[in-house]
């Protein structure tokens, strides 16, 4: 009898890739998806474990399936992802209706593992100097975006961040598995390919880089539309930027976390530049790519931050003129180098700062969306807006949410719609009653 997999997956991009990776193998082994925890014979976490938030709401999930394990006693509960990794045997003794703890690198044999969960609970957490799983096809979802992962893990060791810890050495795919991949997610009908890493612009395979990966994926047919996320400020080489601007592909969008604009903050969390180089890199790619789009990471109430290295951060984002933002407030990750150091700025204080980032944000961004009203954008049809099947939704090239009225184009189409509205979030092309904008509006 064919065995039912429930899968939720938790967190970022990778995981979300990793997700298909898994379905892939279980596919294989004979497994097929449902979209109901109540009909599994397999219930599986993919999870998160960047900040603390992340991990509370597992627990709290794992509480609600553990009554389908009750119910019907030969339910598996396993729990996969950087959560599983980090933990260890401990969410084994937390959770007991756990029956397997499988980190980032023990996809390859998850149905294996499976099946030895069900005599025993299983901890399967080693980590590996050169499992990349480039030679897996991943079960991709429905849609015209294919999530290809490049690189695995991070060496870079920011002081907050427990990526290495969980996610193991950086190791990249071999290019030609990456190429194959683009080819077959082409051949597919997907029109879009983000490539993805912890620190995905420090790819390399032998003489090859990110650039020689871009410009080799810029030739491939069927592909629209190349994105990347995230890259590292201090990877960027000039090779990469001459590849930005020569490859016709590659959006002109990226994602540039900056963690801080104080150089104090910088040098204690380890983020190896300066907020000078920083903002000479975004000079650097604005001139390579007109009209580029940033987006941007910023934590705010890091130990130590004082108020002059918050405004600091305030002065930075405002320089720089981001398109949009993650604002986190920290917490410390037992296991990085930061959870070490007193935890020292009050939560009160940190909601304070963030609520300034964000007010100032949301203004910024609406400012930026407010000047493409009036203007031709190009978008790349996703699919029936959630809110009204009447619109259709998509991404412009600068990857902003853009809400239209249907008319005979179809999803992976690539139309041009002149935008005569904006919010903070989301674009809006002529002939969406102002009655619905609000409606529609993609609040992050
Ligand atoms: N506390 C708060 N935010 C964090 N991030 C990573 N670790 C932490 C932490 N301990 C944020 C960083 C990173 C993003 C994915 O999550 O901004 O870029
Ligand atoms: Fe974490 Fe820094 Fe690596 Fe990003 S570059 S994954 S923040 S250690």
């Amino acid at each position: 009898m064919q065995r039912r997999i429930y899968l939720e997956t938790y967190g970022c991009q990778m995981n979300v890739a990793d997700s298909e990776l898994m379905l892939g193998q279980l596919h294989r082994a004979g497994y097929e998806r449902t979209e109901e925890a109540a009909d599994a014979d397999v219930i599986l976490l993919n999870t998160c474990a960047i900040r603390e938030h992340a991990e509370q709401r597992i627990y709290g999930r794992l509480g609600e399936l553990t009554r389908h394990k009750v119910r019907r006693p030969g339910v598996l509960l396993g729990v996969a992802g950087c959560m599983a990794q980090h933990l260890k045997t401990r969410l084994l003794e937390k959770v007991p209706a756990v029956d397997l703890v499988v980190g980032p690198d023990g996809y390859r044999d998850l149905p294996a593992l499976l099946d030895g969960a069900r005599d025993e609970p299983t901890l399967a957490v080693r980590l590996s100097r050169d499992e990349t799983y480039g030679d897996l096809a991943p079960a991709r979802a429905d849609g015209v975006r294919a999530w290809v992962s490049i690189m695995r893990g991070c060496d870079k060791f920011c002081a907050f961040c427990i990526v290495p810890f969980v996610r193991g050495r950086e190791r990249s795919l071999p290019l030609e598995e990456v190429l194959r991949q683009v080819e077959h997610a082409g051949a597919e009908g997907f029109k879009e390919i983000v490539f993805l890493g912890q620190t995905v612009n420090a790819y390399r395979d032998g003489e090859d880089d990110f650039a020689s990966l871009l410009r080799r994926a810029d030739a491939v047919e069927g592909i629209a539309r190349i994105r990347f996320t995230s890259p590292h400020p201090s990877d960027f080489t000039d090779r990469t930027l001459e590849a930005l601007a020569d490859c016709r592909k590659v959006m002109p969008h990226v994602h540039l976390p900056l963690q801080s604009g104080s150089n104090r903050v910088l040098d204690r969390m380890r983020r190896i530049y300066t907020i000078e180089e920083y903002e000479e890199l975004v000079a650097r790619l604005r001139a390579a790519v007109p009209g580029l789009a940033l987006s941007t990471d910023i934590i705010v109430g890091f130990p130590g931050e004082t108020e002059d290295d918050f405004e600091a951060t305030r002065d930075a984002m405002r320089r720089v003129g981001y398109d949009s933002a993650f604002l986190f407030k920290y917490s410390p990750r037992p296991g990085a180098r930061s959870a070490e150091w007193d935890d020292d700025v009050p939560d009160a204080e940190k909601t304070r700062r963030i609520t300034i980032l964000i007010e100032e944000q949301k203004q910024a961004s609406l400012d930026r969306n407010a000047a493409v009203v009036g203007q031709d954008v190009e978008v790349l049809v996703e699919g029936p807006s959630k809110r009204n099947p009447e619109h259709w939704f998509g991404k412009c090239r600068r990857f902003k949410t853009t809400i239209f009225p249907r008319r005979n184009e179809a999803v992976g189409d690539l139309v041009t719609i002149r935008i005569a509205a904006a919010s903070p979030y989301t674009l809006f092309g002529e002939g969406v009653p102002s009655s619905l904008r609000a409606m529609e509006d993609a609040t992050p």
